[in-house]
């Protein structure tokens, strides 16, 4: 089979390369891809929410399955355009169509989906600049600290945690009435702040079915001891060493059931991955947010720990029989560190020489933010790669991974040195 994969992250490299064992698997074309999914498959230099541009590529390269790697293409309705088609629908699409996606397009949306379906979340209200007032006044009622968060997709930077009761306003007036995050803030949901431990849960569903993969922690600040500005993922641990089995039993009745039968209940046809970002507040779970694909670079520690067959599973997804399939998962504890670009998350420098690729052992590479030039390997990105390596105890894949950085130079190379200390350090 032939298949499609969009997106050029880390997390569409370690997704490549699992699809790449599966005897299933014919020829792989990645969209637009990285330097290092040139080693896995075909990349395709070409704008994935260009759906026409898609279209032809399908039709040339004789495409039977797309897998699609970000929110994007999915929130503008790359599934329903490739159902609605006749020369394409042939073809499987692992992501949900446009409504399902929503979930992930608007916090707003999620939050009325997750009240009518009783899955555990903080309490809310959202506004509009039409009622500033009442959002003054709802604002009045809550402890700090006060959670904002923009409607819309807003580069993972829509969400305001704010301490002062004066801030939480102004910010409020900010997002509605002077587009602080443009479109994306035309709405703002108001919530309680829940106070716990996070980490995210993933599930691949074809709409009726589900297997729950492995959890994952990730880090999302720059800075050690979690500090500065939010990013993407600096790092992330899977399994979680808190999430025992009494709690993820909890998860799956509380929040995976509902979720699924609210889909059927909604009519949200969803086949594909589900990411549940989620607080542990004292033993019981509640939801953060959802995504509507697998978390970067949650991925890199997820997917690795996979030991059936990815292109199986997917097949299950698209055809409606994931029930028939098998999922086996690896006790070994994977982490993955991620080298950005000097100045990431604010400005960098991109097209600086990536050398010492070659010297590593004993870990993966998981490209993000790379091209390769005449032979060469450039950063394309501000997250440049991650290293995951796997073993029996969190400290013996961190050991493994940080020498392996050390091994890879790049002008204004940086990592956290702190990813997993707090699990190490609070036995947790
Ligand atoms: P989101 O984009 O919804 O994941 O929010 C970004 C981050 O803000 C989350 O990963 C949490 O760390 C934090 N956050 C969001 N909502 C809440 C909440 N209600 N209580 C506490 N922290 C939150
Ligand atoms: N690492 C968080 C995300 O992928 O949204």
């Amino acid at each position: 089979m032939n298949i499609l994969l969009l997106g050029s992250g880390g997390r569409e490299h370690a997704l490549a390369l699992k699809m790449r064992e599966s005897s299933l698997l014919s020829k792989l074309y990645i969209a637009p891809g990285n330097a290092g999914t040139i080693s896995v498959g075909t990349n395709l230099d070409i704008d994935i929410n260009n759906f026409n541009i898609i279209k032809e590529n399908c039709l040339k390269l004789n495409i039977e399955m797309i897998v699609v790697g970000p929110e994007a293409p999915l929130v503008n309705g790359i599934h329903d355009f490739i159902k609605e088609d006749n020369e394409l629908k042939h073809i499987g699409v692992v992501g949900p169509k446009k409504l399902g996606a929503t979930l992930e397009g608007s916090k707003d949306f999620s939050k009325i989906f997750m009240e009518k379906h009783n899955i555990p979340t903080a309490k809310y209200k959202s506004f509009t600049k039409e009622n500033l007032q009442e959002g003054y006044k709802f604002l009045e009622t809550l402890s700090p600290p006060f959670v904002l968060k923009a409607d819309g997709l807003a580069a993972g930077k829509g969400v305001l945690i704010l301490d002062k009761l004066s801030n939480a306003k102004e910010e409020l007036k900010d997002m509605l009435c002077n587009s602080k995050f443009g479109e994306a803030s035309t709405t703002v949901v108001i919530e309680e702040f829940l106070k716990g431990i996070e980490l995210s849960v993933f599930v691949l569903t074809d709409g009726t079915n589900y297997k729950i993969l492995p959890s994952a922690k990730d880090y999302k600040r720059i800075g050690e001891g979690d500090t500065g500005l939010n990013t993407g993922g600096m790092g992330a641990i899977s399994p979680v060493p808190f999430a025992d089995k009494d709690f993820l039993d909890k998860v799956e009745e509380r929040v995976i059931k509902p979720t699924i039968n609210g889909f059927k209940k909604d009519n949200i046809d969803y086949k594909g991955f589900i990411f549940i970002g989620l607080m542990n507040m004292n033993g019981d779970p509640f939801v953060i947010e959802y995504n509507v694909r697998m978390g970067d670079p949650e991925t890199e520690v997820v997917i690795p720990r996979l030991k059936s067959d990815l292109v199986d599973l997917f097949l299950g997804v698209v055809n409606g029989d994931l029930d028939k399939k098998e999922l086996i998962i690896s006790d070994e504890i994977a982490t993955t560190i991620m080298a950005v670009s000097g100045g990431y998350p604010e400005a960098y420098d991109k097209n600086i020489v990536i050398t010492g690729l070659e010297n590593i052992t004993g870990s993966t590479v998981y490209h993000a933010g790379t091209k390769q030039v005449n032979g060469e390997v450039l950063t394309n990105g501000g997250r440049v790669l991650s290293v995951t390596s796997m073993g029996n105890s969190i400290e013996e894949t961190l050991e493994k991974s940080y020498k392996n950085l050390g091994e890879i130079n790049y002008k204004g190379k940086y990592y956290r040195k702190d990813i997993g200390q707090d699990l190490i350090k609070n036995n947790i």
